[in-house]
């Protein structure tokens, strides 16, 4: 399939929500109503389901939740939509922000009765960091909710960002009746297959007649004000990160999931440029570029199969060209590229810039890593962060030291856990962001390498990685701690601090030396 203009049809985007607020339920409507899935519910799984991909891994299951990362591709409206989901729990923090590097948009889902919760604002500040779009969705307009207008105001000031309804909702919770669309003046009342039809604006009988005699005064007032009194939509604020439509919704019940993918393939930006260590890379130029912000092992529990998943940024993917692995400078096969769908994947004989193919290897390519058609540039901003707790492995067999070095190596190369390698020759010491990152390295070095391990308390606490423009004081720092240094999988070097008032100290001494508790992946 070759396109005529496969960049301007392209929108790449994450959802991003605090635990709860409907991201699974609206996905699983969004795939549905893109005709990516026949039934409702392939998504979640549940129970005694058929295992879905999103659901691989044991603890995944036995918890609830979900762990990986994966990127659902299909066509909607003549655009071609790519929608990476990312981990719900916060435990997994890192691979959502790893997502947000390789999306052009996201969608922030809001539940109604809630407003913006402790996740939703750190995620939205993630997107903001990177200028990324917001179109809102606010959830759950079937149940008792908030004043709307309170919600948008909240929007506004705890975000600082406009907002601008696209729609309104004629009624809400139990009353809810139908929806009324700002721009168009067309009205679509509740129900599956009720038709959109256009009306002479607010006033018109047939949009208050779909609620009870004694609702519709109120309701009237409140949608003249919405129309009337609430700023317009304006896109080129919206696609400053200024601005941030809003459409009013119930996964749950189908409701508004349309206006959100219409609004997603009318005005969601198409394929950014991406920032390279030494130029910008635009999504246009005909050389094959991409970066792998995600790799992701047992997607198929019958074939151990590990992906990286590589956001092209520019030209186009062919399946079988040879790329530049620029890391190693090696060459790179991309023999089976594949598209994700929510239930299959196919192979990729061509991806342009924007979509994200998964690449079968076997420990060839780490997160952070770019493939070009030969040109020596690295993408940045795939992020690593100082890890929050830090863990010695015990490994029950000693006899087995070097296998779980090997395994341990791969499992940071993956992003599964981080790996700190003490210069005094100690055992390695892992670091994780969130305690359930632990619990899925126990299960793989097990499951994966026959490696039963325990973690046993380090003596530090926090970490940091340390560098200095003045390269006689940095090594004399390097010389002054030689038990607290350690490197990372790169061999940068990382103090190793045995409380946050120990890092301060150390900081205050050592003025020239920068701590810093992000790392730019490379
Ligand atoms: P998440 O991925 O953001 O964590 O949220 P998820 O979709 O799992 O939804 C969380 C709960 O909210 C689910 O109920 C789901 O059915 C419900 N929900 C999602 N969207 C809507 C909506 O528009 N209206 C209403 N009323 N409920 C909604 P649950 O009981 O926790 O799970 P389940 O037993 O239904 O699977």
């Amino acid at each position: 399939m070759s396109e005529a203009n496969p960049v301007a049809r392209r929108r790449t985007f994450a959802i991003i929500s605090h635990p709860d607020a409907g991201k699974t339920t609206l996905t699983e409507k969004i795939l549905l109503f893109g005709g990516a899935i026949q039934l409702a519910g392939e998504v979640r799984a549940k129970a005694n389901r058929r295992q879905t991909r999103s659901d691989w891994m044991g603890i995944e299951r036995e918890r609830g939740i979900s762990v990986v990362t994966s990127v659902m591709t299909f066509e909607y409206a003549d655009c071609v939509l790519n929608l990476l989901d990312t981990p719900g729990h916060e435990d997994f923090s890192e691979d959502t922000y790893r997502t947000l590097t390789a999306v052009d948009s996201a969608v922030m889902v809001i539940d109604a009765a809630k407003g913006i919760e402790a996740r939703t604002r750190k995620l939205f500040e993630v997107c903001r960091l990177r200028d990324i779009p917001i179109v809102t969705f606010i959830n759950k307009m079937d149940r008792e909710t908030r004043d709307p207008f309170d919600l948008l105001d909240e929007i506004e000031k705890t975000l600082a960002l406009d907002t601008a309804p696209l729609t309104w909702t004629i009624g809400r919770g139990r009353s809810l009746a139908g929806q009324y669309d700002i721009r168009r003046s067309t009205l679509t009342p509740l129900g599956k297959d009720a038709a959109t039809i256009p009306v002479n604006g607010p006033d018109d009988p047939r949009v208050m007649e779909l609620l009870p005699e004694h609702e519709r005064a109120e309701a009237r007032e409140e949608l003249t004000l919405a129309v009337e009194g609430l700023k317009a939509f304006d896109k080129t604020a919206f696609l400053e990160g200024h601005l941030t439509p809003v459409l009013w919704g119930s996964a749950l019940k189908d409701f508004g999931v349309k206006d959100l993918i219409d609004a997603m393939a009318e005005f969601a930006p198409s394929p950014r440029a991406q920032a390279a260590a030494s130029r910008t890379v635009k999504a246009d130029e005909p050389k094959m570029t991409g970066f792998v912000f995600k790799i992701q092992a047992n997607m198929d529990p019958n074939h151990r199969d590990r992906i990286a998943f590589m956001r092209v940024c520019s030209g186009k993917l062919q399946r079988g060209m040879r790329a530049r692995l620029v890391r190693t400078g090696k060459p790179v096969t991309l023999s089976a590229p594949q598209f994700f769908f929510a239930q299959d994947r196919s192979l990729a004989e061509e991806a342009f810039a924007g979509d994200v193919v998964g690449i079968p290897n076997h420990g060839l390519l780490r997160i952070g890593d770019t493939l070009t058609e030969g040109e020596e540039i690295v993408f940045r901003g795939v992020p690593s962060f100082a890890p929050e707790i830090l863990r010695r492995v015990k490994l029950a067999d000693a006899m087995k030291a070097k296998k779980l070095r090997e395994a341990l190596q791969q499992m940071a190369e993956e992003g599964v856990v981080q790996v700190f390698q003490p210069n005094d020759g100690a055992a390695a010491i892992v670091g994780v962001v969130g305690a359930l990152q632990l619990d899925v390295l126990v299960e793989r070095l097990d499951a994966e390498y026959g490696l039963p391990v325990s973690f046993e308390p380090s003596r530090f606490e926090v970490c940091r990685w340390v560098a200095s423009g003045d390269k006689a004081e940095m090594d004399k720092f390097l010389a002054a701690y030689p038990s607290s240094l350690a490197t990372d999988l790169d061999g940068a070097p990382v103090f190793m601090a045995t409380s946050a008032f120990n890092l301060r100290y150390e900081q205050e001494r050592w003025p020239k030396i920068a701590f810093t508790d992000v790392k730019d992946y490379q």
